[in-house]
């Protein structure tokens, strides 16, 4: 998923980080798990996994990728419905993924707030969905809440039909890559109509544990091998970037306001997208969770200061960093022309001691 600060490209650089530990196994924690990827990927290579994120879709990716141990079989809702026709070996996700992209679209909350026809008469127009896809999202959103009401999938296998959906939605949507503006023409993408990709399963037998909540509360709790912490690094609070991703998740029919149909996030708000409050928030990661290393992902261009990140880290133990430098095409001031930046990943490894 495309995703602000999204580690897929670093993930062999932090294992083998991790790996320099002298730890290849035991409790590996990601407190800001965003896509869940970081998790995933240390959950494949043994660990067992802790992640958090505030973002509720973020919650639904971990647990359908780190809680969720392999394939579920979807038996009960199978028997009701049946295997669909077109699949040769039909497997219970296939056969439910072919029945939701079947479905008639229907006119729900999605459709009436982020469609061209749906806010028609309203005095803020959004153009988020063709009026087809927002039709769809609400179809099948409603249609896997409707099923889990009924009893007919159980727990996981719920989050696994709302992560296919959360992961298909960003194909289609009509903007530019966070939801905090949708575009005048139509993109390409989003004329194609939606349908619910597959997804990847993780399969182990680990007990796995994931939450929806801020981390600064989960930490007086934690006692684990590696704690990775990968913050947001600059002012940009991720909820309102991602609201529309959170509201289909949530499906909440939640109060909406303004030209691009945003949430409230009071609750959702990171210290970490504050200056004054990033340091202080760190220093209490730091200072009250137990951990043999703690790895900080971070950004030379960020809003905590190098000096004020090692400042911090240095007083709980030996701490060591590593830059990783990568090219970053960063558009002017105004936006319409692009040129190139080095700028530096930056990973702090601190031993605790
Ligand atoms: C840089 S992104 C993480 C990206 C992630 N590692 C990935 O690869 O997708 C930062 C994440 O931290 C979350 N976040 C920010 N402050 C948080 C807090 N106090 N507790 C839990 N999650 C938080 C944001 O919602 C966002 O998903």
């Amino acid at each position: 998923m495309r995703f602000i600060g999204n580690k897929e490209k670093l993930l062999d650089k932090i294992y083998q980080t991790v790996l320099a530990t002298g730890i290849k196994d035991g409790i590996f924690c990601d407190f800001f798990s965003g896509t869940s990827n970081v998790g995933r990927f240390f959950k494949e290579k043994g660990f067992k996994v802790i992640s958090s994120d505030l973002l509720y879709f973020s919650y639904v990716l971990q647990k359908a990728y780190i809680e969720n141990n392999g394939e579920p079989k979807f038996e009960k809702l199978i028997k009701k419905i049946g295997h669909s026709a077109n699949n040769l070996f039909p497997s219970g996700f296939e056969s439910i993924r072919t029945h939701l992209n079947n479905l008639e679209g229907i006119n729900g909350f999605i459709y009436k707030n982020y469609t061209e026809q749906g806010t028609a008469n309203e005095k803020y127009k959004r153009k988020y969905f063709t009026p087809e896809n927002g039709k769809k999202i609400d179809a099948i959103r409603t249609k896997i809440e409707d099923w889990r009401n009924q009893k007919l999938i159980n727990k996981n296998e719920y989050f696994v039909l709302l992560a296919a959906l959360i992961e298909s939605v960003p194909f289609y949507a009509n903007i530019s890559g966070v939801y905090a503006a949708f575009l005048k023409q139509y993109d390409p993408r989003a004329l194609k109509e939606l349908e619910i990709k597959p997804i990847s399963f993780y399969s182990g037998n680990k007990k796995h544990a994931v939450y929806n909540q801020d981390s600064m509360e989960l930490i007086n709790d934690l006692d684990v091998d590696i704690l990775y912490i990968d913050p947001p690094y600059n002012s940009r609070q991720y909820a309102p970037n991602y609201h529309l991703l959170e509201t289909i998740a949530q499906y909440d029919n939640p109060e909406i306001k303004g030209v691009t149909g945003m949430r409230k996030y009071d609750n959702q708000k990171s210290d970490f997208c504050n200056k004054i409050k990033a340091i202080t928030a760190l220093n209490k990661i730091a200072k009250n969770a137990k951990y043999k290393y703690l790895i900080l992902s971070y950004n030379s261009e960020g809003i905590m200061p190098e000096k004020d990140i090692t400042k911090t880290l240095n007083k709980y133990g030996e701490l060591n960093l590593e830059n990783i430098d990568y090219l970053r095409f960063k558009s002017n001031n105004n936006g319409d022309s692009k040129h190139k930046k080095m700028i530096q990943e930056q990973l702090y490894v601190l031993r605790k001691v």
